[in-house]
């Protein structure tokens, strides 16, 4: 959809960006990452031509961005930066209506949009007469990206719009971003320093090193086969567990290597059982097939057994990725933790091993 051909773009002598051809593709998130100054906002910027080009072409669904109208071009591409932007004197509401109210948009149809678009970045109407100093950083942000979506641009362009924000708002903006691409499906180009939130948001990650592409691939690629030691570096030492993040639990989960009891087992017949399976897992699970909880042998020092109960035993949700998965394992020392349903109907189990095998496949 956004197709770049040979494009360079020099500020004085040196290439800002150098010879860039790339395709960024309709309906997905393509993310541009790379050190301070390689050209990630250049790159941007000629997208909406707020720099043009010096050599080479851009297009836009095959037609070059030099033959639309300038302002019709602006109007279909959203941009949200870092420090959002919003006018400080205007309220939430006046910030989203700006794109609407210049394109004359009747009054009803200005608020329906407004509060249809509150509603997506989930803040809620109370919002629309505060004044941009009174919002968190994370609440400035939804609000920029409101006001990018106001006029239901094809594009948005995303200069690190999260660059500010605190790591766990940043966590809960980037989900925020990732339901809302869900429901519309844009073509969203999105700049960052964070190698992870890359990977975490970008359908195809384009990574640029002193005004040149080096790499342009889906996060999966990019973290099993790197281009070359610049992008190792990027992903750090840590890119096989990184890489964990892109496979759900449910796609791990085995059935065997547990034993399953009914609810009325008495004490005696549960011990004897796990004694007789030492390395399975006892899980306690009704005729509806719902965890109701699970048994621990523990070897004392001595080297005498007990056997105990937990009701409210640690579990995972098979939706999560792999790398949470495996923090809930660390933080709560499990070596096999039950895979459950939301309402609990256990689906099999996640073991440290099998995580391990994930982590260093080839
Ligand atoms: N208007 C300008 N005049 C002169 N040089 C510029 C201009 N804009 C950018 N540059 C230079 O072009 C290079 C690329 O800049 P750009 O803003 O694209 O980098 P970036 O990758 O977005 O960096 P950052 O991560 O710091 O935002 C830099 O070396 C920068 O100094
Ligand atoms: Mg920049």
């Amino acid at each position: 959809m956004i197709t770049f051909s040979s494009v360079s773009k020099y500020f004085e002598k040196t290439a800002a960006v150098n010879n860039l051809s790339v395709d960024f593709e309709h309906g997905s998130i393509s993310v541009i990452i790379g050190p301070s100054g390689c050209g990630k906002t250049t790159t941007m910027k000629m997208i909406n031509r707020l720099i043009d080009p010096d050599n080479g072409e851009i297009k836009l669904d095959g037609k070059s961005i030099f033959d639309y109208n300038l302002v019709e071009l602006r109007r279909s591409i959203g941009y949200v930066i870092q420090e959002t932007g919003l006018f400080p004197h205007y309220t939430v509401y006046d910030n989203i209506a700006v794109v609407p109210r210049l394109l004359r948009w009747d009054n009803t149809r200005i608020q329906n949009r407004v509060y249809e678009l509150l509603d997506l970045v989930t803040l809620n109407e109370t919002y629309s007469n505060k004044y941009p100093s009174q919002l968190s950083g994370g609440e400035r942000q939804r609000v920029g990206l409101a006001r990018a979506l106001a006029a239901d641009p094809d594009i948005l362009l995303m200069d690190e719009p999260f660059g500010a924000i605190d790591p766990i708002n940043r966590l809960t903006l980037q989900d925020v971003l990732l339901e809302i691409q869900e429901e519309i499906k844009k073509t969203i180009i999105f700049v960052t320093h964070d190698i992870n939130e890359a990977i975490k948001l970008g359908d195809k990650i384009a990574i640029m090193d002193r005004g040149n592409l080096v790499q342009y691939d889906t996060p999966d690629i990019i973290l099993t086969d790197p281009a070359d030691e610049f992008v190792e570096e990027l992903l750090g030492h840590d890119r096989n567990v990184k890489a964990l993040s892109l496979i759900k639990t449910r796609e791990l989960l085995q059935n065997h290597g547990y034993i399953t009891i009914t609810p009325g087992t008495t004490h005696e017949e549960a011990r004897a059982m796990a004694e007789e399976n030492p390395a399975s897992s006892v899980f306690i699970q009704d005729d509806n097939g719902t965890l109701m909880g699970r048994y621990y042998l523990e070897t004392r020092k001595d080297k005498s057994r007990r056997l105990k109960k937990v009701d409210d035993p640690w579990v995972v949700d098979p939706n999560m990725n792999l790398n949470e998965t495996l923090s809930k394992m660390l933080q709560t020392g499990e070596k096999v933790i039950p895979v459950v349903t939301r309402k609990r109907k256990l689906l099999g189990v996640v073991t440290l091993g099998n995580l391990f095998n994930a982590a260093n496949r080839e």
